[in-house]
């Protein structure tokens, strides 16, 4: 079991397994994209799989594949079967923008990745254009039916964005009516990789819910589950629930239990803070598994009691990218 020295259980990993993106939300990153990293700078798929492994050997039990988008990784299926296979692995679920993703549903249930959270910022197509710069939200409602048709247990994730799409808070909250589905609500973060002039937060958790209230009083608060990022909620008649992440006015660190690898093998122990360590460089240089791990340990042991938060994020004028950061 891995506890850092805040007394913190960590058994939750996010692995961004590529920078890359097929889409170019404008909260995420310029127009022309980041800077993209070569592969070589990249870890590659056994790279992941040996530190994955060690990782859920010290302690880990759910990894959440995130990018970038994860399916424009070539050959990403294949390493989603080696990691389905780990002994000890409890779950794997994934974060994906829903492009590429129809096709491969059939797939993802068979190797018993059922938990898909799904980036749906609008209902409209021209609004859709306007946010992700790409003409393409067909493909992701129907990659939305086809996670339904397979059962898999989904989140719908929106950022919320002054001008861009708060008349889709009600259609979205809507689409809990009639489907098993949980809708959450996004504030914004500074992570656009300079892409957009971030100039505060005009929706926060609050305003979000007033909102929703005015249409839907009967809005049950629900027990959240242990770690959850989001408040969550219940509208009576309803099969679906509603989520609000209060990803800017709130950090999670008390009950925070996760730690993040980027591409390019940077372990990261809080959202706000850089790399403490590269998995990639050391594994390159001959690390064994014990010298790994005693690495793995002391960065785990060090996690920041409170990081940043997004404000003070802000303040800095250094915009990451949630791309190169994985979410
Ligand atoms: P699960 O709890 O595994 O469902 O994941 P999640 O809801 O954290 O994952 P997802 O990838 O869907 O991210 C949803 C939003 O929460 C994104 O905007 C993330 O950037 C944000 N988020 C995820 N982890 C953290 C965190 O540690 N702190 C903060 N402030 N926001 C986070
Ligand atoms: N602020 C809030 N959420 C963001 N995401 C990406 N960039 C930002 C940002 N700047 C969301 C995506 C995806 C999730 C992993 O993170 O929409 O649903
Ligand atoms: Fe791609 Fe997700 Fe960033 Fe949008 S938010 S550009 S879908 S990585």
């Amino acid at each position: 079991m891995l506890i850092d020295s805040h007394g913190r259980k960590i058994n939750y990993l996010r692995l961004a397994v590529t920078d890359r993106c097929n889409l170019r939300c404008f909260y995420c990153m310029p127009e022309q994209g980041n800077d993209w990293l070569s592969r070589k700078e990249l870890m590659s798929y056994a790279e992941m799989l040996r530190i994955s492994s060690l990782l859920v050997k010290m302690g880990i039990e759910k990894i959440r594949i995130t990018g970038g988008e994860p399916f424009v990784r070539k050959d990403i299926m294949q390493f989603l079967a080696s990691l389905s296979a780990l002994p000890g692995l409890q779950q794997i679920s994934l974060t994906t923008n829903g492009i590429l993703t129809a096709p491969l549903v059939p797939d993802l249930k068979k190797l018993g990745i059922s938990s898909i959270n799904l980036s749906v910022d609008t209902l409209d197509q021209n609004r859709f254009f306007a946010i992700t710069r790409r003409d393409e939200l067909p493909r992701v409602l129907d990659t939305l039916d086809t996670l339904l048709r397979y059962d898999m247990d989904v989140k719908i994730n929106a950022v919320v964005m002054e001008g861009k799409n708060t008349q889709d808070i009600l259609p979205l909250v809507e689409l809990t009516r009639d489907l098993p589905v949980s809708v959450r609500f996004i504030e914004e973060m500074p992570f656009n990789g300079g892409g957009n002039d971030f100039s505060g937060l005009a929706w926060d958790h609050f305003k979000i819910l007033e909102t929703i209230k005015e249409k839907y009083p009967n809005l049950q608060k629900l027990p959240d589950p242990a770690n959850a990022t989001a408040y969550n909620y219940g509208i009576a008649g309803h099969k679906g629930t509603v989520g609000i992440i209060a990803a800017y006015t709130r950090s999670f660190c008390g009950t925070c239990n996760r730690i993040r690898l980027t591409p390019q093998g940077s372990v990261h122990t809080c959202l706000y803070g850089g790399g403490v360590l590269n998995v990639k460089d050391l594994m390159r240089s001959g690390y064994g598994e014990p010298e790994l791990e005693a690495a793995l340990t002391d960065a785990i042991l060090k996690k920041e009691k409170d990081g940043w938060g997004a404000e003070k994020v802000a303040a800095t004028g250094q915009h990451a990218s949630m791309a190169t950061i994985g979410g």
